[in-house]
């Protein structure tokens, strides 16, 4: 069995054993998906030293989760959840056998001691609603709730919600246990640092995300952990006119055995800016092409490395972790531990506390100004930090999704995407660019050198009816266009095919149609095939604003033909925090006064086509 680059075994599930053998009471699970979750569960962990309970983090499906009902075995014993909701009010990939285990099995969990923080966000319906459920489920099974649910919203500030709640959360352990914080510092590295290993230059990682020289000797089946190396052979910009940019980019996958459907999400992982990246080292005066490894001091923990190592710091700095997000709180309190200018560093150390004086700090310095790690270093010029204790710190860098904008049944081969560059300034003057973007929009491809980028496809759920017959209605401003691409095109096939097809009807809108109305020339073709019908909504063609929402209000006749009376699906794809929210509450306007319905019975009505997968979203934010 082939170890990973990270070092996991598929080691003992036991984490009872493991905590008793290590002498740990504290054990904090996590369902991350991006890393928030996990980053939690390991600063809790962490901290636990400071109140006598030696904390371990633990991935639940790595773990023997049952063993939660002997868990009391050990005195003093106590389990903590950090547990992410996404899309549907669904756990994440590495939660979800624990939570089926919860709902659906009756394990008498007397005796377990508690606690559960959710990380949601506030933008989608189902806010949080795995935290909240393992929180009452627990407690119904007979566990112990020793502090009560914490919930953190990324649409707001996260970390405040973190620290706010690790602040109370810590003095009703010590209450419930009957201990005393011990004052003992937590500032202890979590990796070893070994520079210049001895080791051969093809075992040094170069930007893989799992498995040693997987990017050159490519093996399908390629996935989060295996990404397919593509060739970009379309880079088009799909603007007229403006100073915004948004690309057409076509993925070869021929001879990768990927497949996707319309709806499906394409991931990619970028690169992070390379002057960016050459600035730190500047900055630290540290020679990025030195190689180096961290290894995790914590044998027992089932992750060696905090990313493929060894590698070079230029590596590490480029592929593996997030060098331009806010960094969090516990960031800035190490960094405060090199700052040798005292007003530097009680700075730092003011935001990383949990006093109002230092919360707003955070919020309006870091936050508020935007500030990256590297505008931290260039504003605090007397911040040092060691270069591996950074690496150490910063979180990894995340893959980016994008609808796929193409149908397989014409595109087989290649994969489209749809992607609005982003780049914008910061209230401290600094030009900030999307590392996803910015890099994509560099990859222009000219025979025979096309570009490649890492790439891997994601499921969805947002799919075409089974039927052809079933009449659609699709809303998608902006972006929100590139599902419904694919859809269109799929449904112009089944036409040509001459197979019978029902409405197809899209409200599309933009700021001005001379300028972003994207893929126009194909949609008015596909509008005098017969194939398409179209609203649109430029918003600033005239004083006043115009929305594909206004357009929906207008319509609403229309709306209920399809969803009501003929069994239709409707689908939204975009911005999630406003327009997917105006556009349900129209829809439930629409059921109430078409379809008769007090406001209850529309809120059942569209729940239930929600679970037929007769409403979906395709949102971000
Ligand atoms: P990043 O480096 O990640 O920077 C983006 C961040 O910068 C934002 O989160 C925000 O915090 C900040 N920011 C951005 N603009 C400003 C501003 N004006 N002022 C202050 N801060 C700002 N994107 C598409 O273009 N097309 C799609 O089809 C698409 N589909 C998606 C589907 C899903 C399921 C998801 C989750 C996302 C989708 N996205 C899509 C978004 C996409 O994944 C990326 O988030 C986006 O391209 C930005 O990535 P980036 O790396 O370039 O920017
Ligand atoms: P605006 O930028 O002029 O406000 C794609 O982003 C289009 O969606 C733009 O024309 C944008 O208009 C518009 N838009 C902004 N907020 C919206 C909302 N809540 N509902 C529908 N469309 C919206």
């Amino acid at each position: 069995i082939q170890p990973t680059a990270l070092g996991a075994q598929p080691s003992d599930q036991s984490f009872v054993k493991k905590l008793r053998s290590s002498g740990r009471s504290l054990v904090v699970f996590y369902g991350s998906q991006t890393g928030t979750g996990e980053e939690f569960a390991g600063r809790l962990a962490k901290e636990g030293i400071r109140y006598r309970l030696k904390g371990m983090v633990a991935d639940p499906e790595e773990c023997d989760m049952e063993e939660l009902t002997s868990l009391k075995e050990i005195s003093n014993s106590l389990a903590v959840f950090c547990l992410a909701t996404y899309g549907e009010g669904d756990p994440t990939d590495n939660a979800m056998e624990f939570y089926e285990w919860l709902q659906n099995g009756d394990p008498d969990l007397a005796g377990l001691n508690y606690a559960v923080f959710g990380l949601g966000n506030k933008t989608y319906e189902h806010y949080n609603e795995v935290a909240k459920y393992v929180d009452r489920r627990l407690e119904e099974l007979g566990a112990t709730r020793v502090y009560e649910l914490g919930l953190g919203d990324d649409d707001a500030n996260i970390e405040d919600d973190f620290i706010t709640w690790k602040d109370k959360f810590w003095p009703a352990v010590c209450e419930h246990f009957g201990i005393e914080a011990t004052g003992e510092d937590v500032s202890v590295r979590q990796y070893r640092l070994t520079e210049n290993p001895e080791v051969a230059p093809d075992r040094v990682y170069c930007g893989e995300v799992a498995r040693l020289h997987s990017l050159k000797n490519q093996r399908a089946p390629f996935d989060a952990k295996n990404p397919f190396l593509a060739k970009i052979i379309v880079n088009r910009e799909l603007h007229k006119a403006g100073d915004r940019s948004c690309m057409h980019i076509e993925f070869d996958i021929e001879g990768s055995k990927m497949r996707y459907d319309s709806g499906d999400h394409l991931a990619v992982y970028p690169t992070n800016n390379e002057q960016l990246v050459n600035r730190i080292g500047e900055l630290l005066g540290v020679d990025l092409d030195i190689i180096f490894t961290l290894t995790n001091t914590d044998e027992d923990s089932s992750k060696k490395h905090p990313f493929p190592c060894p590698c070079s710091y230029r590596t590490a700095l480029t592929h593996y972790l997030d060098i331009t997000s806010n960094p969090r709180t516990h960031v800035l309190k190490e960094l405060g531990e090199y700052a040798k200018d005292p007003k530097e560093q009680e700075k730092l150390k003011s935001m990383a506390s949990t006093s109002p004086e230092g919360k707003q700090l955070y919020n309006q310095w870091i936050i508020q100004d935007n500030r990256n790690i590297v505008h931290i270093l260039e504003d605090l010029p007397s911040c040092k930090p060691a270069l591996d204790h950074l690496c150490e710190l910063l979180p990894r860098l995340q893959a980016r999704y994008y609808s796929i904008s193409s149908s397989p049944k014409v595109y087989a081969n290649t994969v489209h995407v749809t992607a609005v560059l982003v780049e914008y300034e910061t209230p401290t003057g600094r030009i900030n660019k999307g590392v996803a973007t910015s890099w994509l929009k560099q990859k222009q491809p000219s025979e025979p050198d096309f570009p490649l980028a890492p790439i891997y496809i994601r499921r969805s759920q947002f799919r075409l009816p089974t039927r052809h017959q079933t009449p659609i209605i699709m809303i998608g401003p902006g972006t929100g266009l590139a599902p419904f691409r694919g859809f269109i095109q799929e449904r112009h096939i089944a036409k040509e095919e001459g197979k019978p097809v029902g409405d197809s009807i899209l409200y599309f809108g933009c700021r001005k149609k001379s300028e972003d109305f994207i893929y126009q020339e194909e949609l008015e073709e596909y509008v005098k095939k017969g194939v398409l019908t179209m609203h649109t909504a430029f918003s600033r063609d005239q004083p006043n604003k115009v929305y594909v929402t206004h357009l929906l209000e207008k319509n609403m006749d229309e709306i209920w033909r399809v969803i009501g009376e003929n069994n239709g699906h409707l689908y939204v794809c975009g911005d999630a925090k406003n327009m997917a929210r105006d556009v349900h509450n129209i829809v439930l306007k629409v059921v109430q006064e078409k379809g008769s319905m007090s406001e209850a019975e529309a809120l059942t009505y569209v729940k239930k086509m929600e679970a037929q997968k007769r409403y979906s979203a395709d949102v971000w934010s």
